[in-house]
């Protein structure tokens, strides 16, 4: 029995509990692999290596779900465009070749991606993996879009400008849905049990445009999750309105960021809840921490609620503090 999933489906009761970036920087173990693969996507696409990553958390925690050790910039890489990641930087993706983006074929893109897929079936049948849930994932179309037409993370709101070839964005996000849809597919069939959806860039678009870049297109793919019988994880970071985007985009679970007010959320929002706290929290002392953690425990007590962070754990936590932090979940009651 995987614990998140029979939770989401409301067929238990325990406190669950996975943290956004469980795998990464701040494990030791991590660094040392990185250390010996300078190319992230190189690293992505080793499969016993993604796999191996991918447990890491897993061993030293009693998290619920493991997430597939990959990144949201694989589909651009698929669809033919560079990505590569500067330390202290962040991505940065090459130009967008649009005839190649335009014509990209399915099979092409599968190909490429395929060492994400084969990763899911080994992680699948790790002992480690035994009764829990391993998560695939997508960044939003909106937030592909952004990364694609920006090629780096978006400092401000600037990039909305570069919006106004509207015949062109129109296509080119249909081709991101086209192909974000074939890689939920794929995950799914090789072992995925619930699909997270990552929206980081959410925040930068004004509510008349939600429609348009963020409900449509981001409910087009939880519907089509929802087909393959495999529920969905929604984190629109930084939206303006987490209640009304429920209630367009329909997903099974919403992930909040940590400048909402969980209060409200809890009144306001009857799926089950997902996150919050800042991960700022896990940097401090183990009081303030615990104070926090309660606060938020607290409040969804009577509610269907997934503990994580209001985004990924930041590279210079203390694993021994992350450890804290399981345990506290797991003894609450
Ligand atoms: O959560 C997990 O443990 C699973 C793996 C995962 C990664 N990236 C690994 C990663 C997931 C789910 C992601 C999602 C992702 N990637 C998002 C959405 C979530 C969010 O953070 O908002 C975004 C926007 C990206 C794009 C991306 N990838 C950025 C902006 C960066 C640079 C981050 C930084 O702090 O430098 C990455 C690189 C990346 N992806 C790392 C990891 C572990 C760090 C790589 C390194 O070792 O340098």
């Amino acid at each position: 029995m995987t614990t998140l999933l029979n939770y989401i489906k409301k067929r238990t009761n325990a406190n669950c509990i996975w943290l956004m970036r469980q795998a990464g920087r701040y494990l030791p173990e991590f660094r040392k692999i990185r250390a010996e693969n300078s190319d992230f996507i190189k690293l992505c696409l080793n499969e016993d290596l993604s796999s191996e990553i991918t447990i890491q958390p897993l061993r030293r925690f009693e998290v619920d779900a493991a997430i597939i050790f990959s990144d949201i910039l694989l589909v651009p890489y698929a669809l033919g465009q560079t990505v590569s990641f500067k330390k202290d930087y962040g991505p940065i993706l090459g130009n967008l070749n649009y005839n190649q983006i335009f014509k990209a074929e399915e099979r092409k893109f599968l190909e490429k991606l395929n060492p994400v897929y084969g990763a899911i079936k080994k992680t699948k049948e790790r002992k480690e993996l035994k009764n829990k849930d391993l998560i695939g994932f997508v960044g939003a179309p909106w937030t592909i879009l952004i990364y694609m037409l920006n090629r780096k993370s978006p400092k401000n709101k600037d990039i909305i400008h570069s919006l106004n070839d509207r015949k062109f964005i129109d296509e080119l996000l249909k081709i991101i849905i086209k192909f974000l849809k074939l890689h939920i597919e794929n995950q799914i069939k090789y072992g995925a049990t619930i699909i997270q959806i990552f929206d980081s860039w959410a925040g930068l678009l004004d509510m008349n445009n939600y429609d348009k870049y963020i409900y449509e297109p981001t409910k087009e793919l939880v519907r089509f999750t929802n087909s393959k019988n495999t529920p969905v994880i929604c984190f629109p970071k930084g939206i303006n309105d987490y209640k009304q985007y429920v209630n367009v985009v329909k997903p099974d679970v919403i992930s909040i960021d940590y400048s909402v007010d969980p209060k409200e959320i809890s009144e306001n929002i009857d799926i089950t809840v997902q996150g919050g706290l800042n991960p700022n929290f896990l940097l401090g002392d183990k009081e303030e921490l615990k104070t926090n953690v309660k606060k938020y425990l607290d409040i969804f007590k009577n509610k269907q609620y997934i503990f994580n962070l209001g985004h990924g754990v930041l590279p210079n936590t203390n694993p021994n503090m992350v450890d804290y932090l399981v345990k506290l979940v797991k003894n609450y009651s």
